[in-house]
């Protein structure tokens, strides 16, 4: 794996010395996630947490990890470099695994009219919603593009987060889709924060394929399937391919088609399913063995007990019921409770979850979803790694493991969802190098 450069004003003073070996310690808490992954039922609530502890970390790897007592009588941490975490909870950076990355502004008019009343499905009815930013990102140079892009990574990197997916799906057309996924890729290689591309073509049918003759939904799922999928696949562009099967975008048997050809492709399989409807979705996401299946606030009592036989990833993404002021979240609780593997993501996008912040993505989770803190830290690192493909890598603090971690100014891990709302990270690592650090008092 890649271990990528730093933002070019992050203030590198402290811990990049010369120095490969850092000692992080005086840790009121490390939640380490040790074990098995990924974690169903009982297990998600264990975070194999070192209270007093300490953590050495190698060329950027953990290296040690354990009581502070044990740790700091350690050769390699009298070499190392100290880093007193001043009573500080350290954990594994989290894990965001369903972003819209790259859009070209925010869609604020949109947030003003639903407050008055209209709901999300009768503006984007009307020509809003995704096809607003659609037609945004058309006209969006891609230097434009990535500049915001690059300013929302040092949000994500502020929040605690090391890894982000990033989907595609603003564009729509093969130029603008295109240049989203080799933005991400460009991205991947010039700031710190691991991006794992995903190709959304089919997030929803574009204009040019509505009510014309001879150019229908069908056939633009044909040309996807025919024509984008494989050039993504020979370009390297994505490593899973999503589609948005829900009222109003795709149906099953248009997700079935392609995720047949994405597979095909070699690509992983996300599916944003039973967001607004009902539509078999989450039953597709088992059968076809997708890697996860987000949203799932409409799933009945029948699916959560096939998902939870399965290995599929439920995303959970409770920014959408928050922004959209809706009632009725997932069923997280029964999910887990059932044996699913649950995640959580921000969703960040702007039309449906503008936040980037993972700590409120856990508040939310914990208030709204029943899900306990632990259960909801667990969910957004080492089960959403583990839903990346990066659960070998990724989500937790063991020996061997990226040192991707984050440090939050509270005596507990509970006070990170339960100050809602308050960025209480003071700083975080990628590959054992600072790529955050908020100005100590
Ligand atoms: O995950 N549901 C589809 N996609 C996004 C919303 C995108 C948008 O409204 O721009 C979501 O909620
Ligand atoms: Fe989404």
């Amino acid at each position: 794996m890649r271990c990528a450069p730093l933002f070019s004003t992050v203030n590198t003073n402290q811990m990049t010395s010369s120095r490969n070996s850092v000692l992080l310690t005086n840790c009121s808490q490390i939640l380490t996630l040790r074990g098995p992954a990924p974690r169903r039922g009982r297990a998600l609530a264990d975070l194999g947490i070192i209270k007093d502890g300490a953590l050495v970390i190698n060329n950027g790897r953990i290296a040690a990890v354990g009581p502070r007592r044990r740790i700091e009588r350690l050769p390699e941490s009298r070499r190392a470099r100290k880093f007193d975490v001043r009573g500080g909870v350290v954990l594994p950076g989290f894990v965001d695994s369903h972003t819209h990355l790259i859009h070209a502004t925010s869609r604020a008019a949109e947030y003003e009219m639903r407050i008055s009343g209209a709901t999300y499905e009768e503006i984007a009815h009307a020509g809003g919603g995704i096809l607003n930013s659609v037609r945004k990102l058309r006209g969006a140079p891609a230097d434009q593009l990535k500049k915001h892009a690059l300013a929302h990574l040092k949000q994500f990197a502020a929040h605690g987060t090391t890894t982000v997916e990033a989907k595609s799906g603003y564009g729509l057309d093969w130029p603008s889709e295109h240049k989203i996924l080799s933005l991400l890729n460009e991205i991947n290689r010039e700031q710190p924060l691991e991006i794992v591309p995903t190709f959304l073509g089919a997030h929803v049918v574009p204009s040019e394929f509505r009510n014309r003759s001879g150019k229908t939904a069908d056939a633009y799922v044909d040309l996807i399937c025919r024509k984008w999928l494989p050039r993504v696949a020979a370009e390297n562009l994505a490593e899973f391919c999503d589609v948005f099967c829900d009222r109003g975008a795709f149906s099953v048997v248009q997700a079935r088609k392609i995720f047949s050809a994405a597979r095909a492709c070699g690509l992983g399989l996300r599916i944003h399913a039973e967001q607004l409807a009902r539509t078999g979705a989450a039953r597709l996401a088992v059968q076809m063995h997708a890697s996860s299946a987000d949203h799932l606030e409409k799933i009945s009592a029948s699916d959560i007990h096939a998902l939870a036989k399965s290995n599929v990833t439920c995303t959970m993404l409770p920014g959408c019921c928050f922004h959209l002021g809706l009632p009725h979240y997932g069923p997280a609780r029964q999910l887990i409770d059932a044996g699913a593997i649950v995640a959580l993501a921000t969703d960040f996008n702007p039309g449906t979850s503008p936040t980037l912040s993972m700590p409120m993505i856990v508040s939310l989770a914990c208030t709204q979803m029943r899900m306990t803190p632990a259960e909801a830290i667990a969910a957004t690192t080492i089960n959403a790694a583990y839903s990346l493909g990066r659960g070998d890598r990724a989500g937790s603090l063991e020996v061997g493991k990226f040192a991707d971690l984050a440090v939050f100014d509270v005596a507990d891990y509970r006070e990170i969802p339960y100050y809602f709302g308050v960025n209480h990270c003071s700083f975080t690592m990628k590959c054992g190098r600072i790529i955050y650090s908020r100005q100590r008092s």
